[in-house]
């Protein structure tokens, strides 16, 4: 058996898929998944790419099959440049404590290192302390610890709202 960490291929989206409902499982937030299939497909790997993954292959006699992945995508800081966005992180818990997290979060940042962004930012449950003191052991800073800032979103009829607002030409 040996576990391979690799860029996603849109063949893998079934795989990304299952590993979503796990984490989402975890957070206690099944219910918050809209996600489908041909979306992630068409999303990641069609004209436009909103997002890449690495995935940690488990081969095993010829056969595959995803036990985690790492999901990000490029944003922008005006202060300080290029910036990686960890969507999501996640390894099935049979995996666990075996170091794959360790090489899918290594892959991001050597991504992150190779194109000269200045962070890889990520967010966090409160409750969930394993992976905050995961992260904390690699170096990360809590924002909302340091400087206070706070995760905002508009979405729904607040969102529609605004749009309709706009007097863009
Ligand atoms: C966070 C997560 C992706 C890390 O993956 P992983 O493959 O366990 O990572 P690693 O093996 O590289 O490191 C795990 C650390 O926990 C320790 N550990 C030992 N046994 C463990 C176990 N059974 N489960 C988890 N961690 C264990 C390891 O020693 C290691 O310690 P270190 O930080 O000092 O290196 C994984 O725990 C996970 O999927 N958690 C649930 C989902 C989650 O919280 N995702 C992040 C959302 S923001």
């Amino acid at each position: 058996m040996s576990i391979i960490v690799r860029e996603a291929l849109q063949t893998d989206c079934q795989g990304i898929m299952d590993l979503i409902m796990g984490l989402a499982v975890y957070e206690k937030m099944e219910d918050k998944v809209k996600m489908k299939l041909e979306t992630l497909q068409e999303d990641g790997f069609g004209n436009e790419k909103y997002f890449k993954c690495f995935v940690a292959d488990r081969q095993e006699n010829g056969a595959s099959k995803l036990i985690g992945y790492a999901l990000y995508y490029f944003t922008y800081s005006t202060w300080e440049g290029k910036c990686i966005y960890m969507e999501d992180f996640y390894v099935s818990p049979e995996y666990r404590g075996k170091g794959v997290g360790s090489r899918l979060m290594g892959s991001v940042c050597k991504i992150a290192v190779e194109k000269k962004c200045a962070r890889v930012q990520f967010s966090v449950l409160g409750g969930n302390k394993p992976s905050i003191d995961f992260y904390k052991r690699r170096g990360a800073i809590d924002m909302t610890e340091v400087e206070d800032w706070h995760l905002f979103r508009l979405t729904g009829s607040a969102l529609e709202k605004l749009a309709a607002n706009s007097n863009t030409v």
